[in-house]
């Protein structure tokens, strides 16, 4: 199979745990990047089912649309069951990197309000210890010197992605070289620092349930 079959797969899966858990007429959490893609895409012939979705991105927000399905504000609504997202990374414990599509801030924002968080991925995203995969942090631009100074303090070296604009109007620095054994302490520590929005770690708040897409299967685990 393919990466993206297996994406497909738990994009199915998620949609088929939307419909059996998730009571009718309620508000749905709805993530961003290529496997939250095909959870919408999946979750399109469900959509009279439930209210409407909180978008976790402007590209998320345009995709929902695009097939129908109402787009709430997070700011109307008081409950969402359950918030289905990717992850760059995860690990045993659930916790994850997010914002390799640099929507880590409004991801971080509705996985707050969301009851479960489903987390969906192929099987390349599981890992042991976290930190391959450069860390996103956004960033209030005035401050990105002082973050980059602080977070070279912290083992990483930061680098700006080039050309990004957040949706909030920041920018977004990836780090690399952290070998991450305390994804809470790390999470709190670095949105701790002055300019920081926050930080690609879930870990303070991780997922509840994960659908991981492997060459055998769709394995559940919580
Ligand atoms: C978006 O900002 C990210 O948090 C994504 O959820 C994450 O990068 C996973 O994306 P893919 O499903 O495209 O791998």
């Amino acid at each position: 199979m393919t990466q993206d079959e297996l994406k497909q797969a738990v994009a199915r899966a998620a949609a088929d745990y939307v419909a059996a858990n998730v009571p009718a007429g309620t508000v749905i959490g709805v993530g961003t990047g290529s496997t939250a893609n095909f959870f919408i895409d999946a979750l399109a012939p469900l959509k009279d089912r439930f209210r409407g979705a909180v978008a976790s991105s402007e590209a998320t927000r345009k995709r929902l649309a695009g097939h129908g399905i109402p787009v709430l504000d997070l700011n109307d609504i008081e409950e969402i069951p359950v918030y289905v997202d990717g992850a760059d990374e995860i690990d045993a414990g659930l916790n994850m990197i997010k914002g390799g599509g640099g929507a880590l801030t409004r991801e971080k924002i509705v996985a707050a309000v969301a009851t479960t968080f489903v987390c969906i991925c192929d099987a390349s995203k599981k890992v042991e210890v976290m930190g391959r995969f450069p860390l996103p942090v956004e960033v209030i631009p005035m401050a990105r010197a002082h973050v980059a100074r602080e977070l070279v303090k912290l083992g990483g070296r930061p680098q700006e992605r080039s050309g990004f604009v957040t949706d909030n109007g920041n920018l977004i620095l990836d780090v690399h070289d952290l070998k991450i054994t305390d994804p809470k302490g790390l999470e709190a520590r670095i949105n701790q620092i002055v300019g920081v929005v926050t930080n690609g770690l879930f870990a303070v708040r991780p997922a509840d349930l994960l659908l991981l897409g492997a060459a055998d299967g769709v394995q559940t685990i919580r």
